[in-house]
């Protein structure tokens, strides 16, 4: 779609176009950046409530639908569901644009049939259900043990998540240390945006690092080398995303530091000297962070979280390869599932004999053979975190 028709299109047709790219691979944010400002928000709310309800909308649909009923016509009720219950659009104009879109598909008069009676019984559908995707609780189950914290989490996937800014300097009025603190409207001069619980990585493991020269292999955009460097590190920064690197030097000029950051392709660059200290915080299916982006949930693939493990095993390798005798490497990735977090120290520990695993002292994880996830439950009075694993090794 061209710019202008963009603007043009209704809601529905906007909604449903991003779902297709969402559905084939793209992450949220960048469909919604293709949009002009002034329909992100309302996208980008709406796209995020149909991905909480996608199990709830699917259950409520089959008392209305066959199973004959073509994909892009659930898409498209399953889009009023989220709009009906969820956004203020009114209920004709919902209807109105529903019917006229659905004519692409010659499902116009399904659509209105189907909506019509969905309408008729609106105030007695419950929408308290929460069904959550197979493959995600699924996984979900066989990383977490207790029961308090599994039913914490699957409950996170219907709330919009409280958002916190870190601050580069301490400042008596935050939590942690002096540098958690809300993120209300504006963001203070001296603060970045992070997830609670992508704070207590860096938080937990600062003091395991023997030196404050460290390599932060996948570094856009910032979040982690910008905590490391307020907490005296010296950081050599590296990603191949120009596009990330371009949101991290804003991050950097931001803040007004003097921070080392480099495009390059970690895999296939060569680098003259070694180092005591690396941060391989590496790319994954973000899987724990559903509850910004719901869409992760319902899109597991077992084949491309399997390409991921191959390149975050190859990343770790080559860190052992820079890494100095003695030195300390952090794993770190933002999901968690098992092919991506304890697979892959298993395959790295089962060929590697040098390489130990250090431990982390952190309330606010849970420890397993392999590694620590966070611990989402452990943060339930400040609204709860994303999911993240990490493991510290050490090359002998
Ligand atoms: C999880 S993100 C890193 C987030 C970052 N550490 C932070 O805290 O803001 C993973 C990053 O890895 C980068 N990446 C992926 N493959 C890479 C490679 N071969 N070399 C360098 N960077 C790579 C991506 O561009 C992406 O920015």
């Amino acid at each position: 779609m061209t710019g202008l028709e963009i603007s043009n299109s209704s809601d529905i047709s906007n909604l449903f176009e991003s779902i297709s790219q969402i559905d084939k691979g793209s992450g949220l944010d960048t469909v919604i950046n293709q949009y002009p400002q002034i329909k992100r928000n309302f996208l980008f709310l709406n796209l995020q409530e149909y991905y909480r309800q996608i199990e709830n909308n699917h259950l409520l649909l089959q008392d209305f639908i066959s199973k004959e009923t073509p994909d892009h016509t659930r898409k498209i009720l399953s889009i009023c569901l989220t709009l009906l219950f969820f956004s203020k659009k009114p209920e004709f104009a919902v209807v109105h644009e529903a019917v006229e879109f659905s004519k692409i598909f010659k499902k116009d008069k399904l659509v209105n049939a189907v909506l019509r009676s969905l309408l008729r019984t609106k105030k007695k559908i419950d929408r308290s259900s929460q069904n959550l995707p197979k493959l995600f609780k699924a996984n979900i189950d066989k990383v977490f043990s207790s029961k308090n914290i599994r039913a914490y989490i699957y409950n996170s996937l219907f709330h919009k998540p409280i958002n916190y800014q870190i601050s580069y300097n301490e400042n008596k009025n935050s939590i942690y240390g002096g540098k958690v603190s809300l993120l209300e409207k504006d963001l203070h001069q001296d603060c970045f945006v992070q997830d609670i619980g992508n704070f207590e990585c860096i938080y937990a493991i600062k003091d395991l690092f023997q030196s404050k020269n460290i390599l932060d292999v996948c570094a856009a955009p910032g979040g982690k080398s910008i905590l490391l460097s307020s907490y005296g590190f010296i950081v050599d920064a590296i990603d191949k995303s120009s596009s990330q690197i371009k949101k991290f030097k804003d991050n950097v000029n931001r803040l007004n530091l003097d921070l080392e950051i480099v495009q390059r392709d970690f895999l296939t660059s060569t680098f003259p000297k070694k180092y005591e200290s690396i941060l391989l915080d590496a790319p994954c299916s973000a899987l724990g962070t559903f509850r910004r982006n719901p869409d992760v949930a319902s899109k597991i693939d077992e084949k491309k979280l399997l390409s991921n493990q191959k390149i975050q095993v190859a990343m770790i390798e080559k860190s052992l390869k820079l890494l100095d005798k003695g030195g300390i490497l952090s794993y770190i990735v933002c999901s968690f599932h098992p092919f991506e977090t304890m697979s892959v120290i298993d395959k790295i520990l089962q060929k590697h004999q040098d390489v130990s695993l250090l431990n982390i002292q952190s309330d606010k994880m849970i420890k397993k053979e392999k590694g620590y996830f966070i611990n989402p439950y452990a943060f339930k009075e400040l609204g709860g975190s994303d999911i993240f694993f990490m493991s510290v090794l050490q090359k002998k």
